[in-house]
This record gives C-alpha cells, structure tokens and sequence, in this order.
C-alpha cells in the first residue's frame, strides 16, 4: 500500500510569507497526504509569539485530521536569551509544538522515527547522542520487514554540495557513528533540512559504508531565506515499498504551489536509482493526488 507523505521543512514563523503558508495548508487539505512531517526550524529565534503562531499552524494541521510528526531545529533554540539556551533550550519546542523528541509513527507500509538533533552548544550544525543511536537501532528493530523505514533529522546526516560552485555542507555532529546505526538499523529513507535548498541521492554515494539509505532533503517550505535563489518548496512522497519510492518537489512560483521535479527512485539491491517522471505519465497522474 502507497504511503503518500507531505515532508515539509524550515518553515520558520518570524521570517515567513504569510500567503505561502496559507498556501501550504491549502494544498495539504486538497492533497490528503497519509502523514505530514516537519523537520525542524518551525520558528526563526524560538520567540514565544514565533512559536504560538507555529503551534497555530501544526493545531490547524492536525485539525485536518493529518498524522504529523515534527522534530526541532537550531532556529527552535533561542540564540540570544543564554539562560534559557542551556537549561531549557527546547522547553519552548516541547510546550507548544511536542513534548516528545523522538516521534514515532507507524502504519501499514511505513515506520518513521524523528530524532532531534538541535543542541545549545552546537548551535547550527547539530549533534547525534550514543543513547540516540541506540533509539534508532532499538526502535526499527521490531518493525516488519516489508515496511518503508524512514528517519527524520532536521540537520542532515551527510556532507552535500550546498554552494553554488557545489561546496560541501558540514554534517550533524558524530555524523560517522549515526550514519553506521542508520546502516545497522535498515533504515531506507532519510529525510532532512536546514539547508533550505532540495536535494536527493543514494546514501552510499555520500559514503561509502552508509548503507542502503536514500537521502532525501526538503527546501524551507514557507521561509523568506533562500539559499542559492531556491524558492519555497516542500516534497511529496510516495512511498509504494521500501525499495520503489517516487519524490515530488512542490515549488512556489510566485503565485502558487506548483509540481516540479519528479524522480521515482528504485532500489537494485545495492544502488537507488532514479529516473525522471514525465508529467504526462500514468505515475504523475497519481502521485500529484
Ligand atoms: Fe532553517
Ligand atoms: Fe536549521
């Protein structure tokens, strides 16, 4: 069975446009995804009138009667205020959007698991702890086969090229460790942000001995911060198995959300491959419901 999944990213309240975020939520409704996940920097200096109107939005979405599953970014740390920053430094995070770190959702064909990788001291590249590791192997560990294994970061678990003469990001911290107990854990998809830029590539051609995973990373979906002139953006999944999954980008033009790239990637048993989807295809028929 299809999980169709909305993975929007970076939609930082404080420093967004309010007509995109209209839009999102518009689009979402029309669209019915299966599960909505957010992965991080809901707000832009985890002010609390920022994240009352970030709760607003995640209350309206899980109004529409979605699943939704966040994990917190750097921006959901205060930067400024330095009490706050080192001993609550998520308290705003867990008060309005989710008291839980480490969501969890599982259906028929899909388990996914967040994990948060914003700290206080690593401010903006973000860090993976041993007993969070742990989380990832223990967690899929009992999860059937035959199902799609997702994990969700806001700080991307690889080195990518970001830069318009395509430099390489930093990854999370302890980003070696984390990508071997992804490898351990079986996951098949990893999904990230941060960087507000989109991006898709096999695991394996990031790092050698990552594993089977396709990394898979939304834009900021609402944010008025681009990186590389990128426009909003969120991605559309279509998960069919844990070796067939089709990614849809979704782009602002300006006016309204419109499709845009569409890859369905396979996996060979060793490789994920992805080949582009005309838009006039059977495939692109039903991925853009
Ligand atoms: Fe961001
Ligand atoms: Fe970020």
């Amino acid at each position: 069975m299809t999980a169709r999944i909305a993975h929007l990213s970076d939609i930082h309240f404080g420093a967004n446009d309010p007509r995109v975020v209209a839009a999102t939520e518009a689009w979402l409704l029309k669209h019915q995804p299966d599960l909505v996940i957010i992965s991080g920097d809901l707000t832009q200096r985890a002010r609390v009138a920022q994240f009352r109107e970030a709760a607003a939005y995640v209350n309206r979405i899980r109004a529409m009667g979605f699943p939704l599953l966040c994990v917190p970014g750097n921006h959901d740390v205060p930067l400024w205020n330095v009490a706050r920053r080192f001993l609550s430094p998520l308290g705003r995070y867990r008060r309005f959007i989710d008291n839980d770190l480490c969501p969890w959702f599982e259906s028929a064909s899909v388990a996914v698991l967040g994990i948060n990788t914003a700290r206080s001291l690593t401010f903006k590249d973000g860090r993976i702890n041993d007993d969070q590791m742990r989380m990832i192997e223990d967690r899929f560990a009992h999860v059937a086969p035959d199902k799609t294994r997702i994990l969700v970061t806001h700080h991307p678990l690889f080195s990518m090229p970001i830069g318009k003469g395509g430099e390489l990001s930093e990854a999370v911290g302890r980003h070696d460790d984390a990508v071997m107990a992804m490898a351990g854990a079986g996951v098949h998809v990893a999904l990230a942000g941060h960087f507000h830029q989109t991006y898709a590539q096999a695991a394996r051609k990031m790092v050698e001995h990552a594993g089977p995973a396709l990394v898979m990373q939304a834009g900021t979906a609402t944010s008025t911060r681009f990186r590389n002139d990128e426009r909003q953006s969120f991605n559309w999944l279509h998960v069919h198995r844990n070796n067939d999954v089709e990614l849809q980008v979704i782009a602002w033009t300006g006016e309204s959300f419109q499709r845009g790239n569409h890859i369905r990637y396979g996996f060979d048993g060793r490789e994920w491959r992805g080949v582009p989807v005309g838009h006039d295809s059977p495939s692109a028929k039903a991925a853009s419901r």
